[in-house]
């Protein structure tokens, strides 16, 4: 049996992976991951989220029996890649926000990281910020609210334009700001709206692509995608089958139970 190519983010955020690594991998089987039970992750205690984070990959690894895992969630990466390194002995490829894409790509040395809360103030974000935009200006915005706008675009539910429009506000008052980093892999999905939002030319980068090149480099042998490939939640729902459904996801399964059951203090 091909073994799949697990893609695992809190909600639907990581289906922009999925986009990227269909174009670049068409041949290669997938399945998803996603933890809707306790969606969003950005606004959860990191000591929560690692032990959260690690119980369900592992769980999701098992049940789908992956080759590999890839953590298509910068809020999960930023914060769990070590601990899903030393409890899984399949490759384990993350997601970080494109800093150094962002400090290339400006022509003003001034961008914006638009994120969730966590990953806008994360260590290593600041670490990345060090090693390749240490001479750039950055106007970080945690806009958690947006993941749930994408959340409703994907259902077919109204998107709020308002609530975009405020989000995106603080990035206008640096006039010189031209490039903003998509940290948030459901940051993507709302492409549309954004530019709709944005009173001049921006360049959005997101790591989608990225992460799909590093993907071909790790996986030498990726299996041929099945007839069906499934996914996984915490908290299946029709709504969100159909969803996964529209990226080839024929079957939603309830994850097995977990480990550790700590609620959220
Ligand atoms: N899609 C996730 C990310 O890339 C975050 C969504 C959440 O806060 O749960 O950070």
């Amino acid at each position: 049996m091909s073994r799949p190519i697990l893609v695992f983010d809190s909600g639907v955020g990581g289906l922009s992976v999925v986009a990227a690594l269909r174009h670049r991998l068409p041949g290669a089987a997938l399945a998803y991951l996603c933890d809707n039970a306790m969606l969003p992750y950005g606004t959860k205690p990191d000591d929560w989220l690692v032990t959260r984070i690690a119980d369900v990959c592992c769980a999701a690894v098992t049940a789908s029996n992956a080759s590999a895992l890839v953590v298509a969630c910068n809020t999960a990466s930023t914060l769990a890649l070590r601990e899903l390194r030393a409890r899984l002995n399949i490759p384990v490829i993350g997601t970080v926000p494109a800093i150094k894409p962002a400090a290339m790509a400006t022509q003003s040395a001034t961008f914006g990281l638009l994120a969730t809360s966590a990953t806008v103030r994360r260590p290593y974000t600041d670490a990345l910020i060090g090693d390749f935009a240490a001479h750039c200006h950055i106007v970080r915005v945690a806009a958690d609210s947006l993941v749930t706008q994408a959340e409703r675009k994907l259902r077919g539910e109204a998107v709020d334009i308002a609530e975009i429009t405020h989000a995106l506000s603080p990035f206008w008052t640096v006039a010189e700001l031209d490039t903003v980093v998509l940290g948030c892999t459901h940051f993507p999905l709302l492409r549309d709206e954004l530019n709709a939002c944005a009173p001049r030319r921006i360049t959005w980068i997101d790591s989608g692509d990225a992460i799909a090149r590093r993907v071909a480099q790790v996986m030498i042998d990726v299996a041929p995608a099945k007839t069906v490939e499934s996914a996984w939640s915490s908290a299946p729902t029709p709504a969100l089958a159909k969803v996964l459904a529209a990226y080839g996801f024929a079957s939603l399964e309830p994850l097995p139970p977990l480990p550790t059951s700590s609620p959220l203090p």
